[in-house]
Formats: structure tokens, sequence, C-alpha cells
């Protein structure tokens, strides 16, 4: 293990957060801060890579300033600089990956570029989240509304990807979703709200792939389903009582699927002894809670880390960064934002 000469500044900027953190190099949180874009991208209903891409640039620089302010750093004292450098939109990416190469340039730090699915994948390993640090092989399952997949992570770089989604991520679904009963954007906090004063029962809506062998998602047939019943009810406002049914009859779908896809990647990977759930989707209760089963049921536990690690941020950054500058790892300044960069394709560590 290489030993880390100082604290380790992480930077997120692959979709619509802003975030820097400062973690010591045993992953101790020295200062963290996410700025979320919710409000710029809202009006048009979703993410907007330009919107993105320049308040990135209008914001990181002073975020990551407080940052080190907070944690009472200069950068000369730091040990490294992370940043997220890809999957992602290519404008944010490249407005953090800059950022943080000409930090790392100007101070003659290691850089290292940090896939942000690694970074998702390794979160569980933060020191306090579980005892003992989360032992290898552990079950990932990213569900937010850019990711729908789930990767069975057997060391730092060495991942294999179980399934993932064909269509839709499980997010994306309850933003659609959402916006079809009538709710702001991004709908899955208040779809979930409107399902617990509705009857789960009342609309049998498909549940795509579920008993198929493996561990893909799809989700466009379910939405389908939920747009022709809204649709037959015809124009004008839906009744609140029939908003209601439908969104718990979706999110009921939704619940079935997730479990049995998450009993097919346990059986697929009976050495995990963890399932690990990140991504925005993550806060969803009935979600959370089918998963505790489906883990129990397999002899293995779920641990969902706290909200704000499993949503985008820079402390998962930072972290990534930790774990492969302490295997010696870390990467040129001519390492290239790469809006694509599947799991698989890391670099191996063995
Ligand atoms: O991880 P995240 O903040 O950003 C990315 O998409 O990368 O995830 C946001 C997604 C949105 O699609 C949002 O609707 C969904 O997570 N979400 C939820 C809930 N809270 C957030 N979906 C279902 N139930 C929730 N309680
Ligand atoms: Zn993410």
């Amino acid at each position: 293990m290489v030993r880390i000469a100082g604290p380790v500044l992480g930077i997120e900027s692959s979709c619509d957060e802003t975030a820097a953190a400062v973690l010591d190099p045993d992953g101790r949180i020295l200062a963290e801060a996410v700025l979320s874009q919710e409000a710029e991208h809202a009006p048009f209903g979703g993410v907007v890579p330009e919107i993105a891409a320049r308040a990135h640039l209008a914001h990181l620089p002073g975020l990551v300033g407080r940052v080190m302010e907070r944690a009472g750093l200069a950068y000369s004292s730091l040990g490294g600089v992370a940043a997220t450098t890809g999957p992602g939109l290519i404008g944010g990416l490249i407005v953090g990956a800059s950022f943080g190469k000409g930090v790392a340039l100007a101070h003659g730090l290691p850089f290292v570029a940090v896939n942000h699915l690694e970074a998702h994948a390794l979160t569980a390993r933060l020191p306090g989240l579980v005892e003992g640090e989360a032992p290898f092989p552990y079950l990932l399952l990213l569900v937010s509304g850019g990711h729908c997949q789930c990767v069975r992570v057997d060391a730092v770089g060495a991942y294999r990807r179980l399934g993932g989604t064909v269509d839709d991520a499980v997010g994306e679904a309850f933003d659609k979703v959402a916006k079809l009963l009538g709710l702001g954007w991004p709908g899955g906090p208040a779809l979930e709200r409107l399902a617990s004063a509705g009857d789960p029962a009342r609309f049998a809506f498909p549940r795509p792939m579920k008993g198929r062998p493996g561990c893909d998602f799809s989700f466009s047939g379910l939405k389908t389903a939920v747009a022709q019943e809204v649709a037959r009810h015809g124009a004008g406002a839906l009744p609140a009582a029939l908003a209601a049914d439908l969104a718990a009859s979706f999110q009921q779908a939704v619940v079935e699927v997730m479990a049995d896809r998450a009993r097919h990647a346990l059986a697929m990977a009976p050495q995990a002894r963890l399932l690990v759930v990140a991504g925005g989707v993550a806060a969803n209760g009935a979600i959370r809670a089918t998963l505790a089963g489906a883990a129990a049921a397999h002899g293995a536990r779920l641990v969902a880390p706290p909200a704000r690690l499993c949503t985008d941020n820079a402390v998962m950054v930072a972290w990534a960064g930790i774990e492969r500058l302490r295997l010696g790892l870390s990467d040129g300044l001519d390492a290239a934002p790469r809006p694509r960069w599947p799991l698989e394709d890391m670099a191996g560590v063995t």
C-alpha cells in the first residue's frame, strides 16, 4: 500500500451536480459541498447539457475554494486531486477534469481520472459505512435517473456487469410517469409520496423482465402502460384518487421487478455478502425495503449509504482517488474525458 502524502481533493461535474470534497488519506471527510442545478433544469423537465456545462464553469472554482477553506487547507498540502472524467455529459466533464488537472499541475500533485461508476461502486468502502470495510466481492445496484445497472465489484478496477437496462433507467421511468401524473421534475420523490395514498393493486401493470434469466431491466413498456391508462381518462386533470392509484400501482410494479432482479443478481454472485444500493432511486422506501428482504433471503445484507452519498457527490470521487492512489495508481494530465466509459473497460489492478 502506497502512503498518500496528504488529503485528497475530489471533484464531480458529470451531470447536474457540481460537487467538491476533501478527505484525509484514511477517508475521513474534512469538508464537502454539493450544488444542485435542479432549479436551472426544472423548467425544461430534464437536464440540459449546455446549461449544465455553463453552470459547472460558473460554480466550480468558488465551490472548491470554499471546501478548501472549510477544511483549513492550502492546495500545496494536498496529497492528490481526483476528478470525474467519465462517463457523463462531455461539457461538465471537461470543466471538472480541466480544473482538477490545473490544481494538480500548479502544485505538483498526482491526478486521478475517476470513473463516476467506480466512484459509486466504491462508496460502500468509505470508512464507517460498513464495519470492517466492505469486503470484496459485493454487489452494486446502481439506480438513478441516468444509471440502471447491476455490477459485481471484485476489487478496485475489477468489475463485472451482470445486467442493466435495455431502455430507460429506473429513475427516468419515475420521472416520466410523474410527468404523466402532473407532478414536477424530478418526479421520484413526489411520486413516492403520492403512491403512499394509493391502491397498489388497482392496476395490473406489466412487470417487465420479471422471471427472465440474468439481471437486465426494462421500463419503457411499464411507462407506456401507465400512459395508456392516463389517456383512457381523457383530457383534463386526473382526479386525485386516480392519480394516487396509478402512482401506487406503478411503484408496486417497479418494486416487484427490482426484487426479482436483485434475487437473480444474488444468485449470480453467491460469494457476495453485501448488496449495495446507490443512486437517487435508493431513497425510495418501498424499494429499499424490498431489496433488504431479497438480500436477507440470500444470507446477504443490504447496504444503503446515506442519501447524500447515494446521489452524485464528490466524497465518492475523492474516495475512489484514495483507493487508487494507495494502490500506486494515478493518471497523466493527458487523460481525456470520456462520455462513455463502461466499468468493464477500467484498467485492471491485479
Ligand atoms: O442519483 P441522482 O440524484 O441523479 C442522477 O440521475 O444521476 O438520481 C435522481 C433520480 C431521479 O430520476 C429521481 O426521480 C429519482 O432519482 N428519485 C427517486 C426518489 N428520489 C429520487 N425515485 C423514486 N423514489 C424516490 N424517493
Ligand atoms: Zn451518479
